[in-house]
């Protein structure tokens, strides 16, 4: 089926395990990806739980592309990481993948920087089927997502990208997206953008 017929759904917790494959088999290039398929599905299971957190799923017989945010305060990736099934994908991930998994670590740690007022939205995933991309259904899922948060009260999303994604940069800047700053994780260079409403 063409991206443009895909059905667009929200997301359930029991799309956790499909996306989370999805997720690892067609994002190599992703630090959460070299965690291990284990770990990413531990991870969306947690977040499709948590009832500030909202994604959107396109499939036709099967999932082919998914959007997840969470609203922020209710995601802390500390909070996420002390949870025991995260947790124990974690240490189980340590023992196949030992390098990234230990950097991933800095995922956790802190960042001090000024938050725009008012409620905010973190974006955390957002993966096609190769074959179904630069075809729109990135922008029917971006729109789609910032719709129901806008529909909420959001003032402003944000999303960090790894420097040389052009494609998620497209995306981006054609939803008014701008870049903050720019940050390492991981040994590579990060941009952190922002959206605000209105
Ligand atoms: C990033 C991604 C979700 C974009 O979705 P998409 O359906 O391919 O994008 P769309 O067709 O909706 O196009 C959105 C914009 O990106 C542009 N674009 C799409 N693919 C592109 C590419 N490979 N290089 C440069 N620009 C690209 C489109 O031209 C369009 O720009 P425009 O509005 O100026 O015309 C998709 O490519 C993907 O799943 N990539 C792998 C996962 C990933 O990198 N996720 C982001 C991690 S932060």
């Amino acid at each position: 089926m063409a991206a443009s017929e895909l059905l667009i759904r929200p997301a359930r917790p029991a799309d956790a395990q499909v996306l989370g494959d999805l997720y690892t088999q067609h994002l190599y290039a992703s630090h959460l990806a070299k965690l291990g398929p284990r770990f990413v599905r531990a991870l969306l299971t947690r977040l499709l739980n948590v009832p500030t957190v909202y994604g959107l799923v396109a499939e036709d017989e099967q999932v082919r592309g998914f959007i997840v945010a969470a609203a922020l305060g209710a995601f802390s990736p500390t909070g996420l990481a002390l949870s025991t099934t995260v947790g124990s994908a974690w240490f189980r991930a340590l023992w196949r993948r030992p390098g990234p998994t230990l950097r991933s670590l800095e995922l956790l740690l802190p960042r001090r920087e000024a938050r725009p007022q008012g409620a905010g939205v973190e974006l955390l995933f957002i993966a096609l089927e190769p074959r179904y991309r630069a075809a729109g259904l990135g922008q029917r899922l971006t729109a789609e997502l910032l719709g129901h948060f806008q529909s909420e009260g959001t003032r402003w999303f944000e999303v960090s990208t790894q420097a040389d994604n052009l494609a998620v940069h497209a995306l981006l800047q054609a939803f008014g997206f701008r870049v903050v700053r720019d940050y390492r994780l991981f040994g590579r260079t990060m941009w952190r953008w922002r959206k605000l409403v209105g």
